[in-house]
């Protein structure tokens, strides 16, 4: 793989796990430094199967780059600051933010008329406040170097409601798109990017394991007919965060073997569970 990346620093938010855990190694084949920072480093029972250490950090660093791991919210302001400022201070800069953290935080499904207000804030904070506090301190940062890469994970759901009980994780993503056109905006003079890609479904552990028995039907709905992998992401992210995509600002790519262009009907399952 060219190593497009070599001397660069890239923070990959959410990146215990998943799908973030393979941007944070795409970062790393690249060349890239990688900052990894997650709320539990551990994984847990969600560790991928092919992971080849007990850490992230490990599995980058077995790529021939240096790496950082930040354990915390990313909802906690001074959190986010520190990890932005450790990272210019360590590294000399700071060229690509992934803002990867994103899901329900075991806040659960259900309907928006029946939705308790905390769960529904809970949902936006993960998904959006997250996005914009990692946006603003790396942005500020990238500002002072006139340059910059940063990448949002939105989702399909933030174009089409998938599920009828994700209310709230779907207006997070549908934020998440906004305001990656709106800070494309405001960035675009200072030579910074911002775009963001909306995956589809894609296979993790925990995917596998919430969907089990919904694998199937949702394979159905999937025009290429399969269910996306980490990879399929992986190589999206790597033409965003790269010399690849320099004409490329406050764009969404849509990675989901055209569910969302070709087949925008809504799911009906309600017994979805996080
Ligand atoms: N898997 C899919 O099918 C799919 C589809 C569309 C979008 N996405 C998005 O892609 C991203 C990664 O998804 P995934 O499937 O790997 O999910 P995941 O739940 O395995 O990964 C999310 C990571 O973010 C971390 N995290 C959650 N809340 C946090 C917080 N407050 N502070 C710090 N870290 C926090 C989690 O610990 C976890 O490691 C998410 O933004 C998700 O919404 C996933």
């Amino acid at each position: 793989m060219e190593k497009r990346l070599l001397g660069k620093t890239a923070i990959v938010t959410g990146s215990a796990r998943g799908i973030g855990r393979e941007y944070a190694l795409r970062m790393a084949k690249l060349g890239a430094n990688v900052v990894i920072t997650d709320i539990d480093l551990s994984a847990g029972k969600y560790k991928e199967k092919d992971a080849k250490a007990k850490t992230v950090r490990e599995e980058v660093r077995a790529l021939g780059v240096e790496s950082l791991e930040f354990e915390g919210d990313g909802t906690d302001e001074n959190f986010v600051r520190l990890v932005a400022e450790k990272t210019k201070s360590t590294f000399g800069s700071l060229d690509v933010l992934i803002n990867n953290i994103g899901g329900t935080g075991g806040a659960g499904p259900g309907l928006a008329t029946e939705m308790e207000l905390d769960k529904f804030r809970k949902v936006i904070d993960i998904n959006l406040t997250t996005t914009f506090l990692f946006s603003k301190h790396a942005g500020n940062i990238m500002k002072e170097q006139k340059n910059g890469k940063i990448i949002n994970v939105a989702s399909v759901a933030g174009f089409v409601p998938l599920f009828v009980v994700q209310p709230h994780y779907s207006a997070g993503k549908a934020a998440v798109i906004s305001l990656t056109k709106t800070m494309a905006l405001e960035l675009a003079p200072y030579g910074i990017t911002v775009n963001a890609i909306a995956p589809g479904y894609i296979s993790t552990v925990k995917w596998d394991a919430h969907f089990d028995s919904q694998i199937e039907e949702l394979t159905k709905k999937v025009p290429l007919g399969r269910i996306g992998t980490t990879e399929d992401c992986a190589k999206v992210i790597e033409f965003l965060a790269t010399d690849l995509s320099d004409y490329l600002t406050g764009q969404t790519i849509f990675v989901d073997g055209g569910l969302k262009s070709l087949n925008p009907s809504s799911s009906k399952i309600e017994n979805y569970t996080v």
